[in-house]
């Protein structure tokens, strides 16, 4: 079935076809070692259907934002880890950068399976370079998008390579199709009472994403550093505590709740030290107001409770970005209640996004969301209304 004009992988002809494919094998590395490999597992399903297939799979993608080759941001690892996972050879394919990778995969007949080396060692992947577009993509019969967390990203490999393709032979695997159709089902379909929790700390970036979600959703739980910018809006003192957005957009956001009748929930009590360190003393604050010289670390027991009633009775929840600064121990507990909370509403339909909120999930062992999105930017974006480069050169 498309998914917004673009072709699902029912819909490609894959046998005996050499098919690449942009994955987003963007994952943490410590010393050499993947500490978290959810996203080369989210790929997994569409690269077995398609090894089950077609000729050749070659996948491409970035790993973090090198100048130039750096050699601690190889795809070397990840390929080893793909090979285990998968119990098959994969080879890692280095310095096509002036070359057809199709010429010099077909130069590896007996390897199934190859790893295009870090595409952003070279500076054409993020300047869309046409001839470096043309070098991933020429030869090949199928071109298959499925790094979701780069979708939004008007790179080569992204955005250049699938022109190279006629609509037909171009489309999306399994975890783009199931993204798009999660965060549809967040803006086309939700079932009312519809939850927006938004937390974190990069407040400025979400103004968009929470504007265009006030279209659809009914009650927003605030948290995180978000909770303070509302919070000293109202009038209330924050003292310390981080406040990263102008009034302007906080009052574009009140002016919208009110409009649509959304109600804004802000924290009744907060959990604050006197510095910003893991081991500062917490303090127990038992009002919105903040005490003189502190900063406002988590949301309080109070308020957890309160958002936990709430949260039992939505029917559909996005939950974006911690309630508080969830990596430290005496901080953590407004986010683990409503984390909690969230994932014992089973009559609700529930989303969560954002690479912050994933790692607290992993951090507390909490699951059953319906939808756990392997993109923090990109489906912040789609969230948004906005564009997304990659999508858009997908379609038919
Ligand atoms: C991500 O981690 O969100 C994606 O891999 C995109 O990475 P980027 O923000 O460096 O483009």
């Amino acid at each position: 079935m498309p998914i917004n004009n673009v072709n699902t992988l029912d819909k490609l002809q894959l046998d005996g076809k050499r098919v690449i494919m942009r994955v987003d094998f963007n994952v943490p590395l410590q010393n050499g070692k993947i500490t978290d490999d959810t996203r080369i597992k989210a790929a997994l399903p569409t690269i077995e259907y398609i090894l089950a297939r077609a000729r050749q799979l070659v996948l491409a993608s970035h790993l973090g934002r090198p100048d130039g080759v750096v050699s601690d941001l190889s795809l070397e690892p990840v390929a080893a880890h793909l090979s285990e996972l998968l119990q098959q050879n994969v080879s890692l394919l280095n310095d096509y950068h002036h070359n057809s990778v199709f010429k010099l995969a077909t130069q590896m007949p007996e390897e199934k399976l190859i790893v295009l080396e870090n595409l952003r060692f070279y500076k054409e992947e993020k300047s869309n370079d046409r001839d470096f577009a043309g070098n991933l993509a020429n030869g090949f019969d199928i071109y298959v998008g499925e790094a979701f967390g780069t979708l939004h990203r008007a790179h080569a490999s992204v955005v250049g390579a699938p022109q190279f393709f006629s609509p037909s032979q171009r489309g999306v695997g399994f975890l783009v199709a199931g993204e798009l159709l999660a965060l549809e089902k967040i803006t086309a379909a939700a079932k009312p009472p519809f939850l927006l929790i938004i937390g974190g700390a990069k407040v400025r970036d979400k103004i968009t994403v929470i504007l265009n979600l006030l279209k659809h959703c009914h009650q927003v739980l605030v948290g995180g550093s978000m909770a303070y910018a509302f919070l000293q809006h109202a009038g209330y003192e924050v003292s310390k505590s981080r406040v990263d957005v102008q009034s302007e957009h906080v009052e574009a956001i009140i002016r919208t709740a009110a409009e649509r009748k959304v109600e804004i929930i802000l924290p009744s009590d907060h959990v604050a030290a006197q510095q910003l360190a893991a081991d500062a003393t917490p303090i127990h604050v038992d009002s919105p107001s903040l005490p003189v010289d502190s900063i406002g670390l988590d949301i309080g027991s109070k308020t957890s409770a309160q958002y936990s009633r709430i949260i039992a009775k939505a029917r559909t929840i996005f939950w974006n970005a911690p309630l508080g600064k969830f990596e430290w121990d005496s901080y953590a507990q407004g986010t683990r209640v409503v984390a909690t909370a969230i994932a014992a509403n089973r009559d609700a339909y529930r989303v969560v996004g954002g690479g912050d909120s994933l790692a607290a999930l992993k951090k507390f062992n909490i699951d059953g969301f319906d939808h756990i999105s392997t993109g923090g930017g990109a489906a912040l974006q789609y969230l948004a209304g906005e564009p997304m480069a990659g999508l858009k050169a997908l379609k038919g």
